[in-house]
């Protein structure tokens, strides 16, 4: 037995631990344990795709391009993920989804030329996959690099509408797939030049179906996207995978396929929304406005001192934690812990509420406050809390907004209508510290900043709970 004999039991061996690497990112305590475990089955998947020498099949600068190429991606790697922000990790992921999605497409273009120079009769099975890889890494590459401009702020993040969007977007798709059906069905009967043309034609196909796709959406809906995209690139990779006859290439690409698709279910569920609305409905495009009461309102927000908050939490037996995207923002959780640690002391059972897509990420608020060393068992799922807001003295809001929105249970008009929420206007006190009385995410008002027994404490997230805890302090 050879060497080369070993690589599909190593690649089998990587796939376990890619699996096992998914089930560990599934918990907040397993997480760090998992994503070694999978960086480890890569380095090994790594080693071995270099022990099969496939390098050399595309003549003698093919060593030197692959390192080349393994150390740009290794640099961009590690500098994204020390550089990047918390706050700024949707854009990351989806610039490194785009990137994977563009080299699956590459490598079908360039696997799809080869075969055919090579003069043999291009295998109908080769071209099938070859023609999908292309198909949907070039969608998935475009789309990706709208949605980084989107949340980068490259470009605005509000939706592109225009007269016939439609209609285009389903002609560039219709003219996508006629093209991918030509070519696996027809290629045979085109002369090599022919067909290289209409490969060309499908590669900007692709990335003009991308653009069409994720520019009518809106930046509110950008995470639930990115996650689709990711899963076009696992089937994309899973698609270069055949085409190479790489085994590991396809359980990966499967494994990133399956989890981006039920992650973006598990997404568009929170939000109660379905994929195709999140697709077609331009929601969210005026995220960040000022918003003031509405017409023939005369109710006004009650703003409160540090001081305030720090008597009312001070006194109270309960207190419940919502954390949200401000947070996150303020980079708060240390402080937040701090204060806790402070309400507990004082005899008070401080809990944290965490609403599923609270943040701008699955988990967000997770990672945050477990990097603050919060015990996990502190940390209650909506439904696990809910029922509890009623019989909490004080529900503490730090820079959440659309996730405490009672318009979400009650108004038919607003477009959160039926979006699980935080049961926070149930709480005997509430006190929400945010910034202004601008919206959240979704670009609407929040009427729980009019209850009379809200107390709004302006200011950033940090430096609020700071003067809190040093009121508390005083106060002994
Ligand atoms: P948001 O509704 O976006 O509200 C965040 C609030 O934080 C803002 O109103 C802002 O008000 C405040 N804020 C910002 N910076 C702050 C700072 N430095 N200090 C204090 N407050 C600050 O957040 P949320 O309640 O977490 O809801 C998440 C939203 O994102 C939902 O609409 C959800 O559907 C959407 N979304 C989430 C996900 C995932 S997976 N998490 C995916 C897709 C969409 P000020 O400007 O007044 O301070």
């Amino acid at each position: 037995m050879t060497f080369q004999d070993l690589i599909p039991v190593i690649y089998l061996i990587t796939a376990v631990t890619f699996i096992l690497g998914l089930k560990g990112l599934s918990g907040p305590t397993t997480a760090v344990g998992g994503n070694r475990i999978a960086a480890a089955g890569m380095i090994v998947a790594v080693a071995a795709t270099f022990a099969t020498k496939e390098y050399g099949s595309y003549g003698s600068g093919g060593l030197a391009l692959t390192i080349g190429g393994m150390a740009v991606g290794a640099v961009m790697g590690v500098a994204g993920g020390r550089l990047v922000k918390m706050t700024a990790m949707p854009q990351m992921v989806a610039i490194f989804n785009g990137c994977g999605g563009g080299a699956a497409a590459l490598v079908s273009i360039l696997e799809y030329t080869h075969e055919a120079q090579s003069g043999a009769p291009l295998a109908w099975g080769a071209v099938l996959s070859s023609v999908l890889g292309l198909m949907i890494g070039g969608v998935s590459f475009s789309g990706s690099a709208i949605a980084y401009a989107k949340l980068q702020g490259v470009i605005s993040a509000r939706a592109y509408r225009y007269p016939g969007q439609r209609l285009i977007t389903g002609v560039v798709f219709v003219a996508m797939i006629l093209l991918a059906a030509w070519l696996v069905l027809g290629a045979a009967g085109l002369v090599a030049h022919a067909r290289l043309l209409v490969l060309v034609a499908l590669a900007v196909a692709a990335l003009l179906a991308g653009l069409a796709l994720v520019l009518p959406i809106g930046g509110a809906d950008m995470p639930v996207v990115i996650s689709l995209l990711n899963a076009f690139t696992g089937l994309a990779v899973a698609m270069a995978g055949f085409v190479l006859s790489n085994q590991l290439l396809i359980v990966a690409g499967t494994l990133v396929g399956a989890s981006g698709t039920i992650l973006t279910r598990l997404m568009s569920k929170a939000m109660n929304r379905s994929i195709a609305n999140v697709l077609f409905a331009g929601f969210g495009a005026g995220a960040g406005a000022a918003v003031g009461a509405r017409e023939g309102d005369t109710r006004t927000q009650r703003a409160i001192s540090a001081e305030d908050a720090a008597i009312l939490l001070g006194y109270a037996q309960s207190v419940i934690i919502v954390p949200g995207y401000g947070l996150a923002v303020a980079q708060a959780q240390h402080a937040v812990r701090e204060l806790a640690d402070m309400l507990e002391a004082k005899g008070a059972s401080v809990r944290y509420a965490i609403h599923p897509v609270a943040g701008r990420m699955p988990g967000h608020m997770n990672v945050l406050l477990a990097e603050a060393n919060v015990p996990y068992e502190k940390l209650y799922d909506m439904d696990q809390i809910n029922e509890d807001f009623k019989n909490t003295d004080v529900a503490l809001v730090i820079g959440a907004n659309d996730v405490t929105n009672p318009a979400a249970r009650a108004d038919k008009s607003s477009p959160i209508y039926g979006m699980p929420i935080l049961n926070v206007d149930q709480a005997r006190n509430v006190i929400v510290i945010k910034r202004s009385m601008r919206s959240g995410f979704a670009g609407i008002e929040n009427e729980l900043y009019l209850d009379p027994k809200t107390g709004m404490l302006f200011g950033d997230a940090k430096k609020a709970v700071e003067q809190v805890i040093a009121e508390l302090k005083k106060a002994g």
